[in-house]
């Protein structure tokens, strides 16, 4: 009979020796990221809140250049304040969730006028910024300043489900999970927990094949404990995402530029560019309207495919129509113009153009 290995009980919940040993850990192979600082050295309030800004629906990986790119551009919060919005809103472009970069410029404004450059490092205060909400004033509180404060984001969430085999589903979960990291959190390390917290979730304890056998925190985890390591944390089923369809008009002009419009501060992509497409709605649009819902008078071509983008709450699927237009092209009504601008095309990777737009346009001109 083969030996079964029967797995022991964590003789008590996880608690301060887990902390330490996790502490342990982090100081032995915390990741090198770009906003850290190196041990022992004091963080930058800036680097902290931008890349906590950044890093919200996002991933370190995807941050990283952005993240770069802003610091070299815009090195200190005053720096940042100072420059316009659109600046921001173009280098921002491919992120996604454009009411992060819109709040992001406000808030250094607030930081670097009424709050003479500098951040305030309570949760309380953090709160008030436009833009940081719960998770993101924990975050620069424990990490910037070292106050006892205890980020709860996906990274955090998953080890501590784990840790204290957690069965309630997210995101009904989500009080006593914060409760429980809370518990957790050291009084004289809340940043470096906080941050061992993301780096363990990301590198060993990862969501689908998380890493038991290496994992610092092994013999004090419930969930490894019972087998439940890889159906934790369980999580209530998501309905299928919305399709919505549109039809969208790339104008391109024999002096080269194209025809963008700005999307209205509010809503999705607030603020940024887009080549002019109909609403987007529930129903497949009928190619008959095609030449009565384009921006520009012309000889429209449908492009062959289809442009398809994933939003948080619906699945976009957009056919594109092209057109060359004469310099002098007078705008449609529909378009309406006073949002409309000639861009040239050699202009367009710095653009405040989101992703889906760039897909667009890549699609517009592949075929020619
Ligand atoms: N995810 C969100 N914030 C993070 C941080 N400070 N370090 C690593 N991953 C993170
Ligand atoms: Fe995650 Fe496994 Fe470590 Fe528990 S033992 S924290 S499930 S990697």
């Amino acid at each position: 009979m083969p030996a079964v290995a029967r797995k022991q009980l964590p003789l008590r919940p996880a608690g301060p020796d887990t902390v330490a040993a996790l502490l342990d850990w982090y100081d032995r192979e915390r990741r090198d990221l770009p906003w850290r600082a190196k041990p022992g050295r004091k963080a930058d309030p800036y680097k902290v809140w931008l890349s906590e800004i950044m890093l919200q629906q996002t991933t370190v990986k995807a941050v990283i250049p952005y993240f770069l790119k802003f610091l070299a551009r815009w090195p200190n919060v005053k720096a940042l304040a100072a420059t316009d919005r659109d600046e921001v809103l173009a280098a921002w472009a491919g992120l996604g969730y454009y009411a992060r970069a819109r709040k992001l410029h406000e808030c250094a404004q607030v930081v670097a006028g009424e709050l003479g450059g500098k951040f305030p490092r309570r949760v309380e205060e953090l709160i008030h910024l436009p833009g940081v909400g719960p998770y993101t004033a924990a975050a620069i509180a424990a990490i910037a300043f070292n106050e006892p404060a205890t980020p709860v984001d996906g990274n955090v969430e998953r080890v501590t489900a784990r840790l204290f085999a957690v069965r309630q589903p997210l995101p009904h979960a989500k009080p006593e999970l914060k409760r429980l990291a809370a518990t957790l959190t050291p009084h004289d390390r809340p940043g470096d927990f906080a941050q061992a917290m993301m780096d363990l979730g990301a590198t060993i304890c990862s969501p689908k094949s998380p890493s038991c056998l290496v994992c610092p925190l092994q013999a004090d985890c419930a969930a490894a404990a019972k087998g439940l390591e890889s159906t934790l944390p369980a999580k209530l089923e998501k309905p299928d995402r919305p399709v919505r369809f549109g039809l969208a008009f790339l104008a391109l002009r024999e002096d080269g530029h194209v025809l963008l419009r700005r999307r209205p501060d509010a809503g999705l992509l607030g603020g940024m560019l887009e080549v002019p497409s109909t609403p987007w709605t529930d129903e497949a649009p009928s190619a008959s309207g095609v030449v009565r819902a384009a921006p520009v008078r012309g000889s429209w071509w449908e492009v062959p495919g289809l442009v398809i983008h994933t939003f948080t709450h619906f699945r976009l699927e957009l056919s594109v129509y092209r057109a060359i237009v004469p310099v002098d092209a007078d705008l449609t009504f529909w378009a309406e113009p006073e949002r409309c601008r000639w861009v040239h095309r050699r202009d367009l990777p710095d653009a405040a153009l989101p992703s889906v737009m760039r897909k667009v346009i890549a699609h517009a001109l592949r075929q020619q």
